[in-house]
């Protein structure tokens, strides 16, 4: 859809993109839109145009300059979101020179600070790369190439590769099926690399190639797993929250304490912190006590609140090892109608849940679905 042609014929007509960009394009109006849009040019720019219009608008999620960009689909959804581009940018900016291996449409380089040569097997993203890096005002130079071949540049001194995780079909979960594979890292020399994998790496996969692993949330939502070589190497795991920006490490703490019963809170952490396992150091770093219910299960109890984006805290107003009938009759009891359900170690679904208490009320409480050493448990937290 996107030739050289048509991107050029698209440059030309910003005030077109402009207006689309503001109409409402939900299925039910890019037919007509179409059709209206046809009667004044050719049908491939028409369809291009619209389709264009319509990412941008989607991809005002991620991108502060979405308005001026050029995305594909699919290379859209792959494209880093700016601020996690941004805190990979920091981490390469003593560089010289930074080269990012499948830069795709540029959502990586355009938070770059410094010259940045950006590789892709894919043309048409690379068109779109170019343009993008010049919106964002970055220095870039592009080369079509094929990572599975040597790099064709030996005086780069540090490199970001993002390898692809879908085919045209599916995702793709090992890392040896990443495309290009994985295992292509060790055929390079670069003084400083980062790889940005899938959060939920199987890390027995990598653990050969001896990288630091950093994992990286954003707004409480796990978004990647970043391999660090070279220079940036460190060992273990870290835990990187974003917007915030804080990052805790390593500090070889053993696990909190387990307790006998949930105390007035439940604290959920943060994702990255839980896929890194640095419980104690996020306890530490907030200076909270906090304890946990279960050896295998990711919550954790304590009886004061807090507000970070380490965590998500919930008030425990009742707990009770879980019965169904027992629950019912209690949610009943106090008229609760909607309930908003939580898990962790329960095999029940929350669908299932609602269905099975089939409740009345019109109160709200949270349903938390749990296990205490191993028993399942139920805390409540009413309002
Ligand atoms: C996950 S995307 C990169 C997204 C990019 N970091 C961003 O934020 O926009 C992976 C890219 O690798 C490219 N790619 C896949 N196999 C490749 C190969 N063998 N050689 C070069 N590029 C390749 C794909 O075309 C795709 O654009």
């Amino acid at each position: 859809m996107f030739s050289p042609e048509i991107l050029a014929a698209l440059r030309e007509s910003p005030e077109l993109l402009a207006e689309l960009m503001q109409a409402d394009l939900s299925a039910a109006h890019i037919l007509p839109l179409l059709t209206q849009l046809r009667k004044s040019y050719p049908p491939e720019i028409a369809a291009a145009a619209l389709e264009t219009a319509r990412l941008r608008q989607k991809a005002t999620a991620k991108f502060s300059r979405a308005a001026d960009m050029f995305f594909t689909s699919e290379a859209l959804q792959q494209a880093s979101h700016e601020i996690i581009a941004r805190h990979h940018a920091q981490k390469l900016a003593c560089f010289d020179r930074v080269a990012d291996l499948g830069c795709g449409i540029g959502g990586d380089m355009l938070a770059q600070t410094t010259h940045v040569t950006g590789i892709d097997l894919d043309s048409t993203r690379l068109h779109m790369a170019r343009h993008n890096a010049n919106v964002y005002g970055v220095k870039a130079d592009f080369v079509q190439a094929d990572l599975a071949q040597p790099l064709p540049f030996n005086n780069i001194p540090a490199a970001f590769f993002d390898p692809a995780r879908r085919d045209e079909r599916k995702r793709l979960f090992s890392v040896r099926d990443y495309r290009p594979p994985l295992d292509i890292i060790q055929t390079w020399c670069f003084d400083a690399l980062l790889v940005k994998v899938s959060p939920g790496v199987q890390i027995a996969e990598i653990a050969y190639l001896g990288a630091g692993i950093e994992f990286i949330s954003h707004d409480g939502e796990l978004k990647e797993a970043l391999l660090h070589f070279g220079q940036l190497q460190f060992s273990g795991r870290q835990a990187t929250i974003l917007p915030e920006g804080e990052t805790l490490v390593p500090l070889g703490y053993e696990p909190p304490s387990l307790t006998d019963a949930p105390r007035r809170y439940l604290y959920e952490p943060d994702p990255a912190v839980i896929r890194a396992g640095l419980f104690s150091e996020m306890l530490a770093h907030l200076s909270l006590n906090a304890y946990r219910l279960d050896e295998d299960i990711a919550y954790l109890t304590g009886d004061e609140w807090i507000e970070s984006g380490w965590l998500r805290a919930w008030r425990i107003d009742d707990w009770m090892p879980f019965h169904l009938k027992e629950l019912r009759k209690v949610l009943r009891g106090k008229n609760i109608g909607q309930i908003t359900v939580k898990k962790r170690g329960s095999p029940i679904s929350p669908e299932q849940l609602q269905h099975l208490l089939h409740l009345k009320g019109n109160q709200h409480a949270t349903v938390i679905l749990t296990q205490l050493h191993g028993q399942p448990i139920v805390l409540l937290s009413y309002g």
